[in-house]
């Protein structure tokens, strides 16, 4: 890629990423975000990469910063849940997913997904779906919990939901942040106390734990035999879906006994490294 600015949003494992990918003819990054690995894996010789992303402001920028790509990098707005044939443009040799937020939605505070910036409790990557706002007001204390529980990985979320029906109506992000933070306490140096009550309203307003189990096998339909499928996963959820999906689907081969994860040295550089997995599959029945 050209330009010497800072990244809008640092790619992660860029090179383990671009080691399994690099030979391939056709590439589907299925979350193309800011464009860092597909500009990588255009820079390592992938002839075509297809970057889906549900978040049209995500597409205009990758779009802008791959433009020297010319016809080798074809933007496509889409849920990767509905990537088929058609949308891909036929059968492709690697399929890649970095999961989960980018930088550019986590640091604009209209989007509504950070617990540090005021803003509107939206959380929403494309414009379809319930905002953040109607999940916390309208909900049922206990499933609020129990989403707290399950996607946040959040054990005092009973305290949590019950503080935020109490307080309710909650429709900004910082009114959220601050009852999270009255009803669990700050821990000095600890990290922000509605860190997983954050991610927890963001993972239900996107489905994301839906979307990825809905398009997985669908992205091993779409390889061609050989093709590689590479998931970087930044919720054990979501670990959990790409390796039963690999061990399970009878197709793929896989490349990654254990999930790799990023170096010390990139941890430190880039600290949203930090709870990566990396694995990665390789279709080798005779695809039809
Ligand atoms: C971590 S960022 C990807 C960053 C990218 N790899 C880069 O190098 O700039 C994840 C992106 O995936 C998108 N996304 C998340 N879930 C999606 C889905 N189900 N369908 C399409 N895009 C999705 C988000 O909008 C976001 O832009």
């Amino acid at each position: 890629m050209t330009g010497n600015e800072a990244p809008p949003h640092e790619p992660v494992m860029v090179a383990e990423v671009t080691g399994y990918l690099r030979d391939r003819k056709t590439v589907i990054d299925m979350t193309v975000g800011a464009g860092g690995h597909a500009g990588a894996l255009l820079d390592a010789g992938v002839d075509l990469v297809v970057g889906i992303d549900r978040d049209p402001s995500a597409l205009a920028l990758a779009g802008r910063r791959l433009e020297t790509f010319g016809e080798r990098f074809r933007p496509v707005a889409s849920r990767f849940s509905e990537v088929d044939e058609d949308v891909a443009g036929g059968r492709v040799d690697g399929v890649l997913y970095d999961l989960g937020v980018s930088s550019m939605q986590l640091d604009e505070p209209d989007r509504g997904f950070g617990y540090r910036l005021e803003g509107p409790l939206d959380m929403r990557m494309g414009g379809e779906g319930p905002t953040a706002a109607e999940l916390v007001n309208g909900l049922a204390e206990e499933d609020l919990a129990n989403l707290i529980f399950e996607f946040g990985q959040e054990h005092r979320s009973r305290r949590i939901a019950r503080a935020i029906v109490r307080a309710r109506p909650l429709d900004t992000t910082d009114a959220l942040a601050r009852v999270v933070a009255g009803a669990v306490g700050r821990r000095p140096g600890g990290p922000h106390p509605a860190r997983r009550t954050f991610q927890a309203l963001r993972i239900a307003v996107n489905r994301e734990i839906e979307e990825l189990a809905a398009s997985l096998p669908q992205a091993v339909d779409l390889l061609a035999p050989g093709g590689r499928v590479v998931v970087i996963a930044y919720h054990s959820l979501e670990d959990r879906i790409a390796k039963r999906t690999f061990r399970e689907d009878g197709r793929l081969a896989i490349l990654t006994k254990k999930p790799l994860r990023p170096s010390q040295a990139e941890v430190a550089a880039n600290p949203r490294a930090r709870s990566a997995k990396l694995r990665a599959a390789e279709r080798v029945d005779e695809a039809a």
